[in-house]
């Protein structure tokens, strides 16, 4: 299972690639306008180069459909690690399947996002999506059962051996992690707070403090014994 970096924070990104962990990052407008990074061409160049050969998904942020493709195209222009986001309708409902389906033909890869059903997955992934973004936060936010629709997804997509990767979004706890990865997610995008908070073990620090504290007493007891 791979682990995205769901931020466009570049210390935090670079943190988590010195540590081993990051195999990605992912962004969308409201990330990128929270971490600061208003001019969207600097932010994901810089992103790119930090984080390249690892793939990084930057969101479109239109409602038209010609648009949509005309940004892609762009954004996918600024370094040749860049997946284009693009959401599987927009904000009136038109879906945006076709504009997946060609990007994917002229080799533009796509991360079909603000997915919340399996049926948007299947289509997603019908019209060739490289990745399709399930928002489980959001799902389980309405009562719904994200944990559910990850194991389904998973199974269908590879029963039916489809080219794309389920990747887990609006990651809210380190149970979202935790339970996505049970469920089989392909990949999991996690702001970077959640794995600090991952990391950490209270009952780990405790069990390092008692390790040292009993080094220490053995090599006072060394000297002792020398003396
Ligand atoms: C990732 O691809 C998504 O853009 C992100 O995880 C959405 O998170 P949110 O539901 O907290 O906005």
């Amino acid at each position: 299972m791979k682990i995205f970096i769901d931020s466009a924070n570049l210390k935090e990104i670079e943190k988590w690639l010195n540590y081993g962990i990051a195999d990605g990052v992912t962004t969308n407008p409201s990330i990128m306008f929270k971490d600061g990074l208003y001019n969207i061409e600097e932010g994901v160049k810089k992103i790119a180069k930090l984080i390249d050969p690892r793939p990084l998904s930057a969101e479109v942020t239109t409602n038209d459909l010609k648009e949509m493709g005309e940004q892609a195209k762009w954004l996918a222009s600024l370094a040749h690690n860049v997946v284009v986001k693009i959401p599987v309708e927009n904000e009136f409902g038109v879906p945006t399947y076709g504009v997946i389906k060609q990007l994917e033909n002229t080799g533009v890869k796509v991360n079909a996002t603000a997915i919340l059903s399996f049926g948007q997955i299947m289509l997603a992934a019908k019209a060739d999506a490289t990745y399709v973004s399930l928002f489980a936060g959001r799902i389980d936010d309405e009562g719904g059962n994200s944990a559910e629709v990850i194991a389904d997804t998973v199974d269908w997509l590879e029963r039916w051996d489809f080219k794309s990767k389920l990747i887990i979004g609006s990651i809210r706890t380190v149970g979202d992690i935790t339970r996505a990865a049970v469920a089989g997610a392909h990949i999991v995008t996690v702001p970077p707070q959640q794995l600090d908070k991952m990391a950490d073990h209270k009952f780990t620090r405790e069990t390092v403090r008692q390790f040292i504290a009993d080094a220490q007493s053995a090599l006072k007891m060394m000297d002792k014994e020398k003396t």
